[in-house]
């Protein structure tokens, strides 16, 4: 079992009968997915879900899980899913796919946000190996990106996976891929992120984790929220 697999079966232990439980989406939550189907199939658990991508909807639903849609719901139990870096405030990076909008909102809404990672996923400070995602509506992009680089930022807009156009959101945004100066925290960047018009959404997830669960060599170390 590989560590991604570990871990999420580990936090797939937490899921009691008539939880909603929000579903991330990455190859990390992919392995909570097939791993919380089990368990639905094998000990009955009455259990819905809520999918946090088009991409983990169409896993969920293959593997015969109840889904409701993210309309439908005001809260939620518990919300499982990968992130991309990990600070040592528990600030983290996510967005590397498409739907960090649907991620923050049920990461906001769960009473539990437990996110899966490895330790290759631990960093100094948010944004130490990727750019930070920031979806903009697209005809403020250029706007949004003057501001971004009065803040500092550096980067363009994401193009999509053939490399031929522009990479387009479910909800229909444009992507800015933008790194930062390394004295700027996580906390910070999010406060200024959020006050640009035109952003709607970033990748920095800032005092939302709950609890983090970290694969290293074979062992799970937990880390608790203050
Ligand atoms: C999806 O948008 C991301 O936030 C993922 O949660 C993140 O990229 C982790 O992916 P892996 O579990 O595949 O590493």
């Amino acid at each position: 079992m590989n560590d991604k697999e570990q871990v999420a079966k580990h936090a797939a232990r937490l899921v009691r009968d008539d939880m909603l439980i929000g579903l991330g989406t990455g190859s990390t939550a992919n392995f909570f997915i097939e791993e919380l189907a089990r368990r639905m199939h094998e000990e009955n658990l009455k259990i819905r879900a809520v999918s946090s991508s088009v991409v983990s909807a169409i896993k969920a639903r293959d593997l015969g899980l109840p889904l409701v849609s993210a309309d439908q719901i005001s809260r939620l139990d518990l919300y499982v899913d990968g992130a991309d870096e990990v600070a040592p405030d528990m600030t983290l990076l996510k967005g590397r796919g498409y739907d960090l909008v649907r991620e923050k909102l049920l990461a906001r809404a769960a009473d539990q946000f437990i996110v899966l990672v490895d330790q290759g996923k631990l960093v100094s400070r948010i944004g130490e190996k990727f750019p930070i995602p920031i979806e903009v509506m697209p005809f403020a992009w250029q706007l949004v990106k003057r501001a971004i680089e009065s803040l500092g930022g550096a980067g363009d807009l994401r193009p999509n996976a053939a490399k031929d156009g522009l990479a387009i959101t479910s909800h229909g945004s444009l992507v800015l891929d933008m790194t930062f100066d390394a004295t700027l925290d996580g906390g910070e960047l999010d406060a200024r992120l959020n006050a640009i018009p035109g952003v709607v959404e970033h990748g920095i997830f800032h005092r939302l984790a709950h609890t983090i669960f970290v694969a290293q060599d074979g062992r799970i170390e937990e880390r608790h929220a203050q």
